[in-house]
């Protein structure tokens, strides 16, 4: 049974669409990742369907079920959403972050043994990806059956990406389903499944990953839609559609 599912969702503020007729699944089992330029409506889409936003038309389900329930229920019912704020508690230690969010240390230190050393430190003294590692353990050891991971690994050492890529990988292969946003667009196609790509509040492209890997032109196509890491700017380029051209000029 789909986990998650947005069936011709709009999704906004104060009534007003940002994200408009989606319409996407997540399996078990599966990574779903979400991509897009700045601005898409890649988090308004995630927050809309952990339900920290509540969708201004459509429905979305969770384990076949139409449901508005915001996330506090939804978590007891397995659903884990990262934001893109780093969740840890900053002063407090791992140690204790990982109680306050009802993980088992044992479960934590089998995902990420790196973080062994440093169960008596106070959150805020780790590095960056350490924190990440942290808010990525807790999550999963909680054992969802969503999880939802905004920019996971914004501003991290490719090293790190790889950790955090490889750990959302594994709990997809026990069965969780993930939807992901991410921009280290190569690095995610390698562990993904399927590929939905956002221009300005619209899925432009969407498709399995194997796809995108053997097709050099949707990727290509996907990279420009992208924006700012790969674009030239030039107007003339082709990209997926002519609203990501005028997006990314309007952003840079
Ligand atoms: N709390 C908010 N109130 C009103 N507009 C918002 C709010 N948060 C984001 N937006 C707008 O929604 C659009 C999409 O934002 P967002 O979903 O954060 O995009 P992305 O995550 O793809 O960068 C942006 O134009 C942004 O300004
Ligand atoms: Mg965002």
């Amino acid at each position: 049974m789909t986990a998650l599912e947005a069936v011709g969702v709009d999704a906004g503020y104060a009534g007003v669409p940002i994200v408009r007729d989606l319409h996407l699944a997540v399996e078990p089992g599966e990574v779903h990742l979400l991509l897009g330029p700045n601005g898409a409506g890649k988090t308004t889409t995630l927050l809309t369907l952990a339900g920290e936003l509540r969708a201004i038309r459509g429905a979305v389900r969770v384990a076949g079920r139409e449901t508005t329930a915001p996330l506090h229920r939804r978590a007891r019912q397995g659903m884990a959403l990262i934001t893109e704020e780093r969740s840890v508690f900053m002063g407090q230690t791992v140690k204790d972050n990982l109680r306050a969010g009802g993980a088992s240390i044992g479960d934590v230190l089998e995902l990420f043994p790196e973080l062994g050393p440093h169960l008596a430190r106070r959150a805020g003294l780790l590095s960056g990806g350490q924190q990440q590692m942290l808010t990525l353990a807790r999550a999963l050891a909680r054992r969802p059956r969503v999880l939802l991971a905004d920019e996971l690994s914004l501003g991290l050492a490719p090293l790190v990406v790889d950790r955090l890529l490889v750990a959302v990988r594994a709990a997809a292969d026990r069965g969780v389903a993930v939807l992901l946003v991410e921009q280290h667009v190569d690095k995610a196609l390698s562990v993904v499944d399927r590929v939905s790509v956002l221009v300005r509040g619209r899925v432009v492209l969407s498709g399995s990953a194997d796809e995108l890997r053997s097709n050099p032109t949707a990727l290509a196509e996907l990279y420009l839609a992208f924006g700012a890491t790969t674009s030239t700017g030039d107007p003339t380029r082709t990209s997926v559609s002519a609203t990501a051209d005028s997006d990314q000029q309007g952003r840079q």
